[in-house]
């Protein structure tokens, strides 16, 4: 890897960088190796699919990365901060103002409206919401005209498109979303999938995605495949068929 002083001081090297991640959960008397030491360097606005079988510490990771929750040993650096030195109070400082988070879920506020959904991470940092961007925002996910309907009376796919909103309100420097489109039909997924990537590529934001899906992971810049809590191997610019074959062979 190019060192930061030879790449020079306003180049970072990564956006996202783990080193030697490990989490472990109890199960009772037992633990469970969730994380066994993942390494990994994603550069600024890369698109990173992240797949492996059920089980394999894909939201494990994504979790960690995100700082939603804390490893039991390794690094997470976001941008130039090692987020593992940070207080819990510190960490979600630079949660809400340098990552964005999608859910499998939606996991929506039920009794705000869709445009306070959105612009409640803003609300959150004691920051206002740039009307102008929201607007643009709300024009770029397909939400025009529904600001002030309540979460129930959304579609799926409706749903997701403010969650999407409202992890990029903040103009985050990285986006994760675990399994955005799980939840919904193919199609539906597709147009969700097709406005993360694009309001990503757009505003030069960071992806990293968790997705079941041969087909969706062929649209990133690369794969990262994991398997038991280690990286397992990486395909770049893969097609459908060589990631479905690297699937296969995983799950044997
Ligand atoms: N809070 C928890 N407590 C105990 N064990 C956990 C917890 N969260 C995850 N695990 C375990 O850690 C391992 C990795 O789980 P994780 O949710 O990261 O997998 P995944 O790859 O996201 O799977 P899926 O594709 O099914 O979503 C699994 O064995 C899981 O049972
Ligand atoms: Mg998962």
């Amino acid at each position: 890897m190019i060192s930061s002083t030879m790449a020079g001081p306003a180049r970072l090297d990564s956006a996202v960088r783990l080193v030697h991640l490990t989490k472990t959960y109890p199960n009772g008397p037992e633990q469970v190796a969730a994380l066994q030491g993942v390494s990994l360097a994603i550069q600024p606005g890369a698109f990173t699919a992240i797949m492996g079988p059920s089980g394999a510490g894909k939201s494990t990771f994504l979790n960690l990365a995100a700082g939603l929750d804390t490893p039991t040993s390794g690094q997470v650096i976001i941008g130039d901060t090692d987020i593992t030195e940070l207080s819990s109070d510190a960490v979600t400082r630079l949660r809400r103002r340098q990552i964005g988070f999608v859910f499998q879920s939606y996991n929506l506020i039920g009794h705000l409206t869709v445009s306070e959904n959105i612009q409640l991470p803003m609300l959150l940092d004691g920051r206002r919401p740039d009307e102008q961007w929201q607007q643009a925002l709300i024009d770029s996910v397909g939400l025009t005209g529904m600001t002030e309907r309540l979460p129930s009376e959304l579609s799926g796919g409706q749903a997701q498109r403010v969650a999407i909103a409202r992890a990029l309100i903040t103009r985050p420097t990285v986006v994760f979303a675990d399994e955005p489109t799980g939840a919904l039909d193919r199609r539906t997924g597709e147009q969700v999938l097709d406005v993360l990537r694009g309001t990503a590529k757009r505003f030069t934001q960071t992806l990293v995605l968790v997705t079941h899906d041969p087909q969706v992971a062929a649209t990133a810049d690369d794969v990262q495949f994991l398997a038991d809590g280690r990286l397992a191997g990486e395909l770049v610019a893969p097609t459908t068929s060589q990631i479905a074959a690297r699937l296969v062979e995983l799950g044997r």
